[in-house]
């Protein structure tokens, strides 16, 4: 299992920034292994705090944890470029949901594509959004979102929030997306590699270019900016190194504090 995580992170690492890259990040990477594992043993690894968000358990859904691409198969093309199950610490996402323009945050349909077991769709029903839709290409995650936006309606219903935005789960490859109409507010948690990605990016501009219309692209953990700084449709409007607050902190077991965070905007 372990080879084939690391020959399917080379294969993306590749696509994504080309051989001298690849080879370079593969060494720095492995001299940091080395330097950690005389540090981390099993023992310290079942003293690291529980991977359950704070979120999960306040309002009784399933979105934590780390999923790796290699378990998400599902026959796709596209499955050669997930890069994995992860959901979003909530702090980050509202701290970049307020830098969004607020008239798109009142107009717009919020968009995740990969969203997984569905926490930014949860989180963005608490936005005046017109609706908020996640797509997933993988139906046990799918699955798992459909349930969450279930229970959080009702354990949010109980708490006298009923004025949440409509959600919807879709499950679907994301490169065949078709946009909706309507002022859009497209999210991305670093879901797919280059090839997803540029396809994402393509028919985003097709659809904009036939209905000219206010969109906004929210995109987290940065890595392939430079498909979106090339878009000629978006300017980058804001863009800042998000610090996680302490329950995003407890639960992240992949060893981030931050997150990169960009949002572009269509050009007025
Ligand atoms: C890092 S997780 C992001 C989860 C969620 N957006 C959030 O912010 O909590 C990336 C998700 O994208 C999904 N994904 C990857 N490639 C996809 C594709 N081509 N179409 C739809 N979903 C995809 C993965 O299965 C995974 O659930």
């Amino acid at each position: 299992m372990h080879a084939r995580r690391t020959v399917r992170t080379a294969r993306q690492m590749v696509a994504n920034h080309g051989w001298a890259t690849a080879v370079r990040t593969a060494r720095d990477h492995l001299k940091k292994k080395l330097r950690r594992t005389s540090q981390l043993t099993d023992d310290t690894i079942a003293w690291l705090p529980t991977a359950e968000h704070e979120f999960d358990r306040q309002y009784g859904v399933d979105t934590s944890g780390l999923v790796w691409s290699v378990d998400l198969k599902t026959g796709s093309r596209s499955d050669a470029w997930n890069t994995a199950y992860y959901g979003i610490g909530p702090s980050v996402f509202r701290h970049v949901m307020a830098q969004v323009p607020g008239s798109l945050l009142r107009s717009a349909t919020f968009i995740d594509l990969g969203c997984g077991k569905g926490r930014a769709v949860l989180l963005a029903s608490e936005y005046p959004f017109v609706q908020a839709i996640g797509v997933e290409i993988a139906p046990q995650l799918h699955r798992i979102a459909v349930e969450n936006v279930g229970r959080y309606t009702a354990a949010r219903s109980m708490e006298g929030r009923s004025d949440l935005a409509p959600m919807s789960v879709l499950l679907q490859d994301a490169a065949e997306y078709r946009f909706p109409a309507g002022p859009l507010v497209v999210y991305l948690y670093h879901p797919f590699c280059r090839p997803v990605l540029d396809q994402v990016v393509r028919n985003l501009g097709r659809s904009l270019a036939e209905t000219p219309r206010n969109a906004a692209v929210v995109y987290i953990n940065h890595e392939l900016r430079d498909v979106l700084d090339r878009a000629p449709y978006l300017q980058q409007a804001w863009s800042a190194t998000v610090q996680m607050d302490v329950s995003d902190r407890l639960a992240d077991r992949v060893g981030s504090s931050a997150e990169d965070c960009a949002i572009y905007l269509t050009h007025s």
